[in-house]
């Protein structure tokens, strides 16, 4: 069992929240409740940050304390909406948000995973007609391993996981979320993950 701190109660944190305590762990979700995040993350083994990509380098930044010596996987999308809503600009072109998190949190391990899809699929991968791929970044191996324990708890099979390599391949899967918006102005909101097919 793990103790989870699920920063963000919304579609993605509520989700992942609600998957995570039925596999058993031991989950805490916060909103923006001033002090709530801190006190959950200063309780948690592994922080989970599904709050908007926008702003959030500075609000974990602001974590530094309670992060200190833990995991923080990280779902989000740093990136400015079009008119209709939906994404259109990276907020951090040629550099990822999973990376200029690691450097500002030198003493927390940081993993990007899960962004690279709708949120339902993150909890039920086997759902989608063809199998979906999720992706890891991270420089930490053990921080790899735990997280990758949770994706198998979430329903994710070993073969369905990809160890992309170290932080700085975050900038690959943050950028896909350029897809996004036009797959879903070409299908709807059908639950779909950019995937790799061989
Ligand atoms: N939706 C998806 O399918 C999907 C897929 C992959 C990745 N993501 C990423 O996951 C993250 C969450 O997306 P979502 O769809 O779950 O968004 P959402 O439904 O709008 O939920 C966002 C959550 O963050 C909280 N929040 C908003 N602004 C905050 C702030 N300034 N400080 C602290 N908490 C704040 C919200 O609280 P309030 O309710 O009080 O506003 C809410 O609990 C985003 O970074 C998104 O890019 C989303």
């Amino acid at each position: 069992m793990t103790t989870i701190a699920v920063l963000g109660n919304g579609r993605v944190g509520g989700n992942l929240a609600r998957a995570l305590l039925r596999a058993g762990h031991q989950v805490t979700a916060v909103d923006r409740e001033p002090g709530a995040a801190a006190d959950a993350a200063r309780a948690a083994d592994v922080v989970i940050n599904a709050t908007p990509g926008a702003g959030s380098l500075e609000r974990l930044t602001d974590l530094r304390e309670e992060l200190r010596g833990k995991i923080l996987v990280d779902v989000s999308n740093a990136t400015t909406d079009g008119p209709d809503g939906l994404p259109a600009d990276l907020i951090h072109p040629g550099s990822s948000l999973a990376e200029l998190l690691q450097e500002a949190l030198p003493d927390t391990s940081v993993v990007k995973t899960l962004n690279t899809m709708l949120f339902p699929v993150m909890t039920a991968p086997a759902s989608l007609a063809q199998a979906p791929t999720v992706f890891l970044s991270g420089e930490d191996q053990q921080a790899k391993r735990t997280v990758h324990a949770l994706l198998t708890d979430l329903g994710w099979q070993p073969e369905w996981i990809t160890d992309l390599g170290g932080i700085r391949t975050a900038r690959a899967t943050e950028a896909a979320i350029l897809f996004v918006p036009h797959v879903i102005r070409s299908s709807g909101f059908a639950p779909f993950a950019i995937s790799i097919s061989r």
